[in-house]
């Protein structure tokens, strides 16, 4: 395992709950840093952009107040993801109010970009940047971002088609490091293997679809319960660019999942087309197999801790 950055050490679980476009809002994000994983969620999803401030206000404040009554049991820091692509014309305003609050920790997607990295390391924070290949994670630690989201196949939203093996293995020849991996991880037992292989924390976004705190249609959260990886439809049809979705909602959008054509790739749109392409049609990951019950967002950690402890008495670690 890699050397830390102190913001990563003493999480409770090796855990990071991953942003989830529209579903992520504060009260999700409370809740997983209160179980003591890190919490998450895009900026993007403060909607008009004003209401970043309240949200990130609202974050910090519970935070706060919960770490001074449990000071022997802190929360986990809490991370907001930056989509890094031309088509968000708000980042700069986002940014802003990321340095207001001195975020912990800034997600990075769709791209790297040297001044974000500097703005956020300039208040403190940490960038941990999201790639889909060896080449990226390269790209992304050249341009000072401090670790990095491996973002292997069968990950929910966009994802990649790496092999996790494969991907963390090229990826710790080089770097050591921050390293989260992501894609289907959905139990303890999952976390603690990401972590044999060599990265430091489990990834985890599908299964956070199904709490009660996650801003989801209850349909949706039903179809997590009872979906399993064989409802997952790779297709870069919604947004230009591949990402894992539920079949179901592909068929109640009227389109049949196995024939479905392929996007022009320059038509990639981040801006209100995006949110109502997600709202209808439903990212997900492969990993859903193991998620039985739609429960709160403390019962799923300790629930995934309860595996965590129990695949590591297994393996006698
Ligand atoms: C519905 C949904 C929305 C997502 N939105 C975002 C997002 O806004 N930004 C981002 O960086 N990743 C986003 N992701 C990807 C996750 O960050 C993460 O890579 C993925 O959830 C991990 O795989 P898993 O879902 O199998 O756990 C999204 C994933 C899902 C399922």
């Amino acid at each position: 395992m890699s050397k830390l950055p102190p913001v990563l050490q003493n999480l409770s679980l090796p855990v990071i709950a991953s942003p989830l476009f529209i579903i992520s809002n504060p009260k999700l994000v409370i809740e997983q840093c209160k179980a003591g994983v890190v919490g998450a969620m895009p900026a993007l999803n403060a909607r008009p952009a004003e209401l970043l401030d309240e949200w990130l206000a609202e974050i910090t404040e519970a935070l706060a107040a919960y770490n001074q009554a449990h000071p022997d049991k802190p929360a986990a820091p809490f991370a907001i993801n930056q989509i890094v692509h031309k088509s968000n014309d708000r980042l700069e305003h986002d940014m802003q109010v990321c340095a207001k609050y001195k975020v912990p920790i800034i997600i990075t997607s769709l791209g790297a970009r040297e001044d974000v990295n500097q703005a956020v390391h300039a208040w403190g924070g940490i960038v941990l940047h999201d790639i889909i290949n060896n080449k990226f994670a390269h790209k992304a630690i050249e341009k000072g971002a401090d670790g990095l989201i491996a973002v292997a196949a069968g990950a929910g939203g966009h994802a990649g088609v790496k092999s996790p093996f494969a991907l963390i293995q090229e990826i710790r020849q080089w770097f050591d490091g921050p390293v989260a991996l992501s894609g289907s991880i959905a139990s303890g037992g999952a976390v603690l293997a990401a972590q044999a292989m060599g990265a430091d924390f489990g990834y985890i976004g599908s299964a956070f679809i199904a709490t009660h705190e996650a801003r989801a249609s209850d349909a949706y959260k039903q179809a997590i319960v009872e979906g399993s990886s064989d409802d997952i439809v790779y297709s870069n049809l919604f947004t230009g660019v591949h990402g894992n979705y539920l079949a179901p909602s592909i068929r109640a959008a009227g389109m049949d999942p196995d024939n479905l054509p392929e996007s022009d790739p320059s038509k990639m749109n981040f801006g209100g087309d995006a949110k109502k392409a997600w709202k209808d049609i439903w990212g997900c990951g492969q990993g859903i197999g193991a998620i039985n019950a739609v429960t709160s967002t403390a019962e799923l950690v300790a629930k995934l801790r309860g595996e965590y402890e129990a695949a590591r008495a297994r393996l006698k670690l």
